[in-house]
């Protein structure tokens, strides 16, 4: 039995989004989306577990638990429900939040967009507009005035290349549902764009505040054939993100998986180009959306792997390579990994997954790399997105009709480590 310390002052936590656990966001653009006729989604986020009203207990949960960090999102369509006017009591709600949070002694992490836009947003172009950034902007300052010196961590936008592949390249059935390269690009480059000017506006308002991409990253993984793929969807799905965030005070590492991608012969530059819209983006939207499935997809059709709900390759160290891959594109750059998780229904894989992912990250730490916390998704089962409430992601499940939470054991068990600062590895 071996012990693995971890630094003093590590933040351990556990992440949640707004939309996902508040319920009742029925100015956004994802309740839409919902409800619209011939909706991908499996389920109508509802009252989802009630977040917005039960999370001073959750907060005390969380804490009790032993976790010193929580990660929550602030709904901009909530702040913002018309277009200038912004709603005090909402500021009000989310400053208890906070102040909730520091009173348990949780480190409050803040996220000011998580995958959903407040309607009247969504109606002027969502993010093709250029209007969007600026927007955002103004009510992140609205935002980061309003909790003043309470919270020292923001994430400005939640996986930008999620949102950009998700709703605009046509992959993940996200809002508003448009398609092709075009429109992927020119989501990314306003996300990219509001990401800069929150990071700008959060830093003249707080200048010792931290604020940090939260990236979505994946282990990649190819033989010579689909190599050329990789470079690419890598390069649209976390580089051009990374490379924006060079200001930035830390980064955000969010893993779930690998993702392998073998083609029987190489895709070369001068053929990817000619096809400009055709099987390499095909190929990436096959990928990525069969993953979630959980068929075989086309590029990935390893038999004999294991897979979580999700339909994603159970691999938990790929976290240990998405920290390495930042620290040698941003040497020196703190990082956190503000997403870690499984959608599973048997607890025994989460606590393995926890296991397995901290066992990977701990090393890198004696390696000089300056990891500084650990947050887990999620800390409860919540709206999957498209794939609704069947996903179980939490450490704590929730009765729906009671809204009663119930913690797994590895809720205990990533809260002792949390408490102790150490995991007990074998
Ligand atoms: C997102 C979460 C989501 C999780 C699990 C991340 O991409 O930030 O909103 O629930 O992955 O799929």
């Amino acid at each position: 039995m071996t012990e693995l310390i971890f630094p003093d002052g590590f933040l351990w936590g556990t992440a949640t989004s707004a939309h996902q656990v508040e319920g009742g966001n029925s100015n956004s653009d994802w309740w839409e989306w919902e409800r619209r006729p011939g909706s991908p989604c499996r389920d109508q986020s509802g009252a989802a577990i009630d977040h917005y009203n039960l999370y001073a207990n959750d907060i005390a949960l969380l804490a009790d638990l032993g976790f010193n960090a929580y990660r929550f999102s602030v709904e901009w369509a909530r702040i913002e429900p018309t277009e200038g006017a912004f709603d005090q009591a909402q500021l009000d709600h989310y400053v208890d939040v906070v102040e909730q949070c520091r009173k348990r002694n949780l480190v409050p992490m803040v996220t000011l967009y998580h995958f959903s836009l407040p309607v009247w947003v969504a109606a002027k172009g969502g993010w093709l507009s250029d209007e969007t950034p600026k927007l955002f902007e103004r009510y992140v300052r609205t935002v980061v005035e309003a909790f003043g010196d309470l919270v020292d961590w923001y994430c400005p936008i939640n996986e930008p290349g999620v949102v950009s592949f998700g709703g605009y390249m046509g992959a993940l059935g996200f809002p508003p549902g448009l398609h092709g390269v075009a429109n992927w690009n020119a989501a990314s480059k306003r996300l990219i764009d509001a990401h800069c000017r929150a990071r700008a506006a959060i830093k003249a308002i707080r200048p010792s505040a931290k604020v940090g991409l939260a990236n979505s990253m994946q282990e990649w993984d190819s033989n010579a054939g689909g190599k050329p793929i990789i470079e690419y969807a890598r390069r649209q799905a976390e580089d051009i993100f990374l490379e924006a965030a060079g200001e930035d005070d830390f980064i955000g590492v969010q893993t779930y998986s690998r993702t392998r991608i073998d083609l029987p012969r190489p895709v070369g530059w001068l053929t990817r180009a000619a096809l400009a819209i055709g099987p390499i983006e095909r190929a990436v939207v096959e990928t990525t959306v069969k993953r979630q499935t959980g068929n075989d997809p086309t590029f990935d059709n390893r038999s004999g792997i294991r897979r979580t709900q999700m339909g994603y390759e159970y691999r938990p160290e790929a976290v240990a390579a998405t920290v390495r891959r930042v620290a040698e594109m941003l040497p020196g750059k703190p990082i956190v990994v503000t997403e870690h998780g499984v959608a599973t229904s048997d607890d025994a894989e989460r606590i393995e997954f926890i296991t397995r992912g901290l066992a990977s990250l701990h090393p890198l730490i004696g390696q000089g790399i300056p990891l500084l916390g650990y947050v887990h998704w999620s800390a409860f089962d919540n709206f999957e997105w498209v794939l609704g409430y069947a996903m179980q992601f939490g450490l704590i499940g929730v009765d729906r009709e009671t809204q009663e939470r119930k913690p797994r054991p590895s809720a205990s068990f990533l809260g002792e480590i949390a408490r102790t600062n150490r995991l007990r590895a074998d």
